[in-house]
């Protein structure tokens, strides 16, 4: 196996004063920085070169000293900072490449070996390929210890222009995608040999860098390597994902070596064309690509064609196709199963056939969750009636389970049978709207088991009434806990720590 990565986490600190930034580099130090840009620039000063030596003095991180031009007056002022720097053995300089040569005609950097010089460049927009090329070729031509190239990323895909940068380029190397969708610029450069990670301290996020905590703690960046494969959630937005709350420490807990990110993705189709290396190995998908995903396998898994959604891809090792599965179905259907088994084992012994054979099985939404329990449903034997808010919608679902659909409206008069089973799969009752219920309290009473979808909160109205009135319930939790351990299993064939996943979710989620 590869060696660790040697990456540095660094964060940037933009401040008024010298005190605010002194502070800040300590908090980015308890965070987790390795080391800490020093924005002089951003410093409302009196004595420019008194407030660098004090920085200096009082650093609690090693620092990269830099300043951004502006005005005509700046570059003037920043060659005096940077040759200040220099003398007080700055760990780090950093100039921008149109002054570089006019910095390096005037100092002689051989006087001052305990400092290393980057030469940035930042480019306006996303450049092309080639043009990116000669970029870091004329920064190299600097005799920079270390270049740095950043540019502000539309796509998620530009962020795969770090990526080939980092792999070919001669000397250390920063690179960054900037924005949402760059953020995988960050989190996955490791992998590629990338020098530094930014990262923000956690009172001062910036969109599209992680925080030094997460960064640290969650993704442990220090763990890449070139071996490390890539997963992570496909969904637009995706900033809210827990995803790699809950993936991440389960690699770490089962010794593998992957990393789990957020993809914030506009284009599947576009996605998959550039990721197509086989280290980009496995996926969650989420709103609004899990329809979309049936289109984008080369093979897709029956139960999963027939819900017409897939919730995960797997790249297959031996042909790198992409496979698609839908995990929501068996995580909701196996916890509604054992729920019931654990009640009847209670009152008299297992039995080998599903509970749910011959069921009435009413189920409350016909969305993408919806189709999932009504096929896992069905597979069980069990026989269904919808009801959805758009009828068409509990029409076609209904339909394709051979079930009925029955109005809205009449969800809470319907009383065919004791014992019934309800699901929920729509989102009422969900944060922030935890007050409302899709089903009245005083309908509850035929249901012999209650399962809601919904698992923010993890107990909803519609759970506590339902066991108000003695029905068994069942929490959209159990089913993100299994889904969740089904895509793991996926992921890296069968290794997932099932214990270590549900007590993460149970404990910090
Ligand atoms: N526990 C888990 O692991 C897990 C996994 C996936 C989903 N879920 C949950 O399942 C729920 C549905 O998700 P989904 O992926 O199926 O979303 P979806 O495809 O967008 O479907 C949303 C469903 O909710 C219904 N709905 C939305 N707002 C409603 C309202 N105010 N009144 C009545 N019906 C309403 C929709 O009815 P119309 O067709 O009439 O719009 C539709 O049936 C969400 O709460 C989600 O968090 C949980």
């Amino acid at each position: 196996m590869a060696s660790k990565s040697d990456v540095l986490i660094c964060t940037t600190l933009q401040c008024k004063t010298v005190q605010e930034m002194v502070t800040s580099m300590d908090t980015a130090k308890t965070e987790g920085a390795d080391l800490a840009e020093l924005r002089i620039d951003s410093l409302s000063v009196f004595d420019i070169l008194l407030d660098v030596e004090k920085l200096i003095k009082q650093k609690s991180l090693p620092v990269i000293v830099s300043f951004r031009l502006g005005g005509k007056e700046d570059k003037r002022t920043c060659f005096r900072v940077l040759e200040r720097a220099l003398e007080l053995n700055a760990d780090f300089i950093e100039l921008e490449l149109e002054v570089a040569s006019e910095f390096l005609a005037n100092v002689n950097l051989d006087n001052y070996p305990n400092s290393k010089m980057i030469v940035s460049c930042h480019v306006d927009g996303t450049p092309i390929k080639d043009e990116l090329s000669l970029i870091v070729a004329q920064l190299q031509s600097t005799g920079a210890d270390i270049i740095k190239l950043t540019f502000d990323a539309v796509y998620i895909t530009d962020a795969a222009q770090v990526f080939h940068l980092l792999s070919h380029c001669q000397v250390p190397l920063i690179a960054c995608a900037l924005g949402d969708r760059g953020l995988i610029s960050q989190l996955l450069c490791p992998k590629f040999g990338g020098f530094l990670v930014y990262g923000t301290i956690g009172s001062n996020p910036v969109p599209g860098l992680p925080m030094l905590g997460t960064i640290r703690h969650v993704y442990k960046v220090e763990n890449l390597n070139v071996d490390t494969k890539v997963f992570g959630l496909i969904a637009n937005p995706v900033g809210h994902s827990k995803g790699p709350l809950l993936h991440n420490p389960a690699f770490h807990h089962a010794g593998y070596n992957g990393i789990y990110v957020p993809f914030r993705v506009d284009s599947m189709e576009e996605f998959f064309r550039i990721y197509s290396h086989p280290d980009f190995a496995g996926f969650s998908v989420g709103i609004p690509h899990k329809e979309g995903a049936v289109r984008c396998c080369d093979e897709v898994h029956p139960l999963a064609k027939s819900i017409g959604a897939v919730n995960t891809i797997v790249r297959r090792p031996t042909d790198g196709k992409l496979v698609g599965y839908n995990t929501d179905c068996e995580a909701s259907i196996t916890a509604i199963e054992d729920a019931l088994r654990a009640s009847r084992s209670a009152n008299g012994g297992p039995s080998e056939t599903s509970p749910l054979s011959g069921k009435l099985f009413v189920l409350v939404g016909a969305g993408g969750a919806g189709r999932a329990l009504a096929f896992g449903a069905k597979s069980r034997g069990a026989r269904l009636v919808i009801f959805n808010r758009n009828y068409a919608r509990a029409k076609a679902l209904a339909l394709a389970v051979s079930g009925e659909a029955l109005p809205y409206e009449e969800i809470n008069g319907f009383c065919r049978e004791k014992g019934m089973i309800l699901a929920n799969a729509t989102a009422v009752g969900m944060q922030p709207n935890t007050d409302q219920t899709p089903v009245a309290k005083e309908a509850l009473g035929a249901y012999e088991l209650v399962f809601d979808s919904v698992y923010t909160p993890r107990n909803t109205r519609l759970l506590r009434e339902a066991e108000e009135v003695g029905a068994i319930v069942v929490s959209g939790v159990e089913m993100f806990i299994r889904q969740a351990i089904g895509q793991f299993n996926l992921f890296t064939d069968g290794k997932a720590p099932e214990e270590f996943m549900r007590k993460v979710v149970l404990t910090r989620f």
